[in-house]
């Protein structure tokens, strides 16, 4: 039997280059060793967007295209539409009694965010929903019975939070339930456009797969580079610099990134010659993946048609962790 993985994503907006480094990339690896399974997580979503539920929900489809466009194959991969696995929902009220209000609060994730959406949530009107998100995280992951969760840096705190429910769980009830293993992408986080730490669009930030050429180049002729660097000779600094970070994951002539960054130490190159190599490459990566998203345009029933699939597989998984924890926890004495 194949290990299985689980991963997923808000659809909150197209996905971007920073998925691709941070999550992307490690699942195109192990779709091919690994059960797949890939949740759209809808529900969450709701979490720090139940204001808008027409947002999260013209995003599913966004975000199912950018799957297959930048390879994940319908056939490998299960996809998973949250919102129709309610056993979900009913392992996350069931695990809510094992986790205190005071480490979620102290959850580093839950945290930050709580201060990044400062203008929808102040200090005190932090949704239940949103403090516990966690919980359902957790149930995520342990629904499907993943053995591995691949992630981006920023989410390890979700995992090592739901190892803990796990153990509290079968402490309790028994041996129920999979204790997951995290997996850290090599690039946990791509740094944003604009030189801050995190690539999202809610900082508007990033480079879409489906930004144009037009958009892309704009984008990378304008980032943020060496701001000491005035004159085309002064000496730059490469560490750090989004430019070079980028051309080291993009470039794929190494030696050119070599050269490149040899001679900007010097003073010997300008950044806009070191920006239209790395925009050359970037464009290069993301044409095919353009194409392919174009080519989903108006396939709405196709695309339906692997949500449905994948969630009926999913379902059949999840109603049988569900029936395991309800055994275990004597919630199913009227199915005896
Ligand atoms: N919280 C994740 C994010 O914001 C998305 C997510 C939901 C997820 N459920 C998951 C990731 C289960 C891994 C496993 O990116």
């Amino acid at each position: 039997m194949k290990k299985r993985i689980l991963t997923g994503d808000r659809p909150t907006g197209q996905l971007h280059i920073g998925h691709y480094v941070g999550s992307l990339k490690s699942r195109l690896e192990f779709q091919n060793e690994f059960d797949t399974l890939v949740l759209i997580a809808n529900i969450q979503a709701l979490t720090d967007n139940f204001d808008d539920p027409a947002k999260v929900n013209s995003n599913i489809l966004e975000v199912l295209k950018d799957y297959i466009a930048v390879g994940l194959d319908p056939n490998l991969v299960t996809f998973i539409l949250q919102s129709e696995i309610s056993e979900i929902s009913d392992l996350t009220v069931i695990y809510s009694n094992l986790v205190s209000i005071s480490r979620l609060m102290r959850n580093p994730t839950v945290k930050s965010e709580i201060i990044q959406k400062k203008n929808k949530f102040s200090k005190d009107s932090v949704t239940f929903g949103f403090l516990g998100y966690p919980i359902n995280q957790a149930a995520d992951i342990t629904t499907f019975m993943a053995d591995l969760v691949p992630v981006g840096g920023d989410q390890a705190p979700m995992v090592e939070q739901t190892v803990e429910i796990v153990k509290k769980f079968n402490g309790i009830y028994g041996d129920v339930l999979k204790i997951p293993q995290i997996y850290i992408s090599e690039y946990p986080r791509l740094v944003g456009l604009d030189g801050k730490s995190k690539m999202s669009k809610s900082l508007n930030n990033t480079i879409n797969f489906s930004d144009s050429t037009e958009i892309i180049k704009n984008k990378i002729m304008t980032m943020y580079t060496d701001p000491n660097r005035i004159h085309k000779n002064d000496p730059g600094r490469v560490e750090g610099n989004p430019v070079f970070i980028y051309h080291n994951i993009f470039n794929t002539n190494k030696s050119e990134v070599k050269e490149l960054e040899a001679r900007y130490r010097k003073g010997t190159v300008g950044d806009v010659e070191v920006k239209e190599r790395l925009f050359e490459s970037i464009e290069a990566f993301i044409y095919p993946i353009r194409e392919t998203r174009l080519s989903l345009e108006n396939k709405e029933e196709y695309l339906l048609e692997i949500l449905d699939q994948g969630t009926k597989r999913g379902k059949k998984i999840a109603s049988e962790t569900l029936n395991k924890v309800k055994e275990a926890l004597y919630l199913n004495i009227l199915k005896k």
